[in-house]
């Protein structure tokens, strides 16, 4: 288990890596030049892996990507966070805030933040019909949560530092979303497609019935 989550989250670190490494070769001037020799793709790799997992806990990537900081700024502010607990080696926050530096310089233009459309945000809200995921046996669904979910979601939904709250939340009345982030994983979370949909059917019965835990 601990070894697919560590696929998923390499995968999401590189694939983000990629998508922004092009979004600022698009817009921009290169990042200044030095003397240093060229970093390589490994190189790359293995920040954007150290950056996804040492920074996320934290803050947002948006949080990152809105920087125009020198080299030397990066220096002192990956310093910084190391010191306020971000999970890195001596030796890696040198390659850390290079890589940062020549993705979040300040020869960027400003940071646009992305725009966000208030009706499309409240249709991904919206509840859908449960069609197949009507239904479900909602004891079964507490046997599955145990078995497959609470280790990250918590005995009772509430969420843990290793995945977010699901109880009361709008997800669980869009049953083919929770089919797709279940079967498919998303970010962190690992995929389990051996799940059916009856079984996705018995978990959200289960999750919809479940009582907020006692303090
Ligand atoms: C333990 C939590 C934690 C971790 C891990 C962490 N940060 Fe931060 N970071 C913060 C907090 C809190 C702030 C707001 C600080 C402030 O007000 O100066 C912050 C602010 C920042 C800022 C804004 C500018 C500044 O220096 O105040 C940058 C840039 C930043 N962090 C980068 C990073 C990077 C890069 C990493 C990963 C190497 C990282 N952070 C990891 C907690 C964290
Ligand atoms: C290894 C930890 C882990 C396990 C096991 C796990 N999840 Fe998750 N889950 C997460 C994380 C982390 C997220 C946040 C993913 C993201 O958006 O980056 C998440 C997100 C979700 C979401 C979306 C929440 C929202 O509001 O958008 C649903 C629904 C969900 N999980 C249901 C389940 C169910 C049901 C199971 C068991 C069948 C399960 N998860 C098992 C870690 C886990």
């Amino acid at each position: 288990m601990r070894f697919r989550i560590a696929i998923v989250a390499l995968t999401t670190a590189a694939s983000w890596f990629a998508a922004h490494r092009t979004d600022a070769d698009n817009k921009t001037t290169a990042a200044p030049a030095t003397s240093e020799p060229a970093l390589s793709a490994s190189d790359r790799d293995e920040a954007a892996l150290l950056i996804d997992s040492a920074c996320s806990t934290c803050h947002s990537k948006e949080l990152l990507e809105q920087q125009r900081l020198t080299r030397k700024q990066w220096e002192a502010s990956v310093k910084k966070m190391q010191t306020w607990g971000a999970p890195l080696q001596a030796d890696q926050t040198t390659l850390v805030a290079r890589v940062l530096s020549e993705l979040y310089h300040p020869g960027l233009p400003v940071y646009q933040p992305r725009s966000v459309d208030a009706t499309a945000v409240a249709r991904s809200q919206a509840p859908t019909p449960d069609g197949p995921f009507s239904r479900g046996d909602a004891k079964l669904g507490a046997t599955l949560y145990q078995s497959y979910c609470a280790s990250c979601h918590a005995e009772l939904g509430v969420g843990s530092g290793l995945g977010p709250r699901l109880l009361d939340q709008s997800i669980l009345y869009r049953a083919r979303d929770v089919m797709t982030i279940v079967t498919q994983g998303r970010g962190r979370m690992p995929a389990l497609p051996q799940l059916s949909t009856k079984q996705v059917a018995a978990l959200l019965s289960f999750l919809r019935s479940a009582p907020e835990p006692k303090p």
